[in-house]
């Protein structure tokens, strides 16, 4: 499987952000992470719709929005008509993960669930069918900058086995090294924020391939 990098906006320049996605799309990126963040959920707030569709406008980088808000159901036509490619959402966040997925299918964007690191792989078993990519967390999710969970290694390992055909994405911690690791366990969408932002934006992508 090709491999993504798919930097998070969350570490970029938030004075910035126009430059921002015009240099990280020159670096050679092709996707861009955009946390959403509802201050509920996780006990940070980000952005929501207006800075998305304000930024959309930049740049042709697919939008991997990463929904970390309750009953994100609420938002998914919103982040749609921002300018979404996939949008995903996570297994704790809603009581009827089914209906919320064939909601985001239904606006013809890629469906993803994003699994916590205490969170079991067996909650995505009777979705799996209905997935473009799982997202497994190794941080907590909230901030940018925590320290990588290696046991998100062997829940990668796993998904990998059971999912050949689906995208697996790791979101926390990545650098050169835990990339590494990752990539070796089946992951193939990296996402890296204050890696990739935290130096040269190409030579960090580059390394992360
Ligand atoms: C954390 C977010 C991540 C964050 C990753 O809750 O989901 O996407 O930006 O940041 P790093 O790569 O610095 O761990
Ligand atoms: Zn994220």
């Amino acid at each position: 499987m090709n491999i993504h990098i798919a930097p998070s906006l969350l570490s970029a320049d938030f004075s910035d952000l126009k430059n921002e996605v015009i240099n990280i799309e020159k670096a050679g990126a092709t996707h861009l992470h955009l946390d959403v963040m509802d201050g509920a959920f996780v006990p940070n707030i980000t952005f929501g719709k207006d800075v998305i569709s304000a930024i959309r406008k930049h740049t042709k980088l697919i939008f991997d929005i990463h929904m970390m808000v309750e009953n994100p159901e609420r938002y998914i036509k919103d982040m749609v008509d921002a300018g979404a490619n996939s949008i995903t959402i996570h297994a704790e966040s809603t009581k009827h993960l089914d209906r919320a997925i064939n909601l985001i299918k239904s606006y013809g964007v890629k469906a993803c669930v994003a699994l916590n690191p205490a969170t079991p792989i067996s909650v995505v078993e009777n979705v799996a069918y209905l997935l473009d990519m799982i997202l497994v967390m190794s941080v907590n999710p909230g901030f940018g900058g925590q320290k990588f969970i290696p046991q998100a290694l062997d829940k990668i390992q796993k998904l990998r086995e059971l999912y050949p055909d689906i995208d697996i994405e790791v979101d926390g911690g990545i650098n050169d090294k835990t990339a590494k690791l990752a990539k070796t366990a089946g992951a193939n969408v990296l996402v890296a924020g204050s890696y990739v932002f935290g130096g040269d934006y190409k030579q960090r992508i580059e390394s992360l391939k």
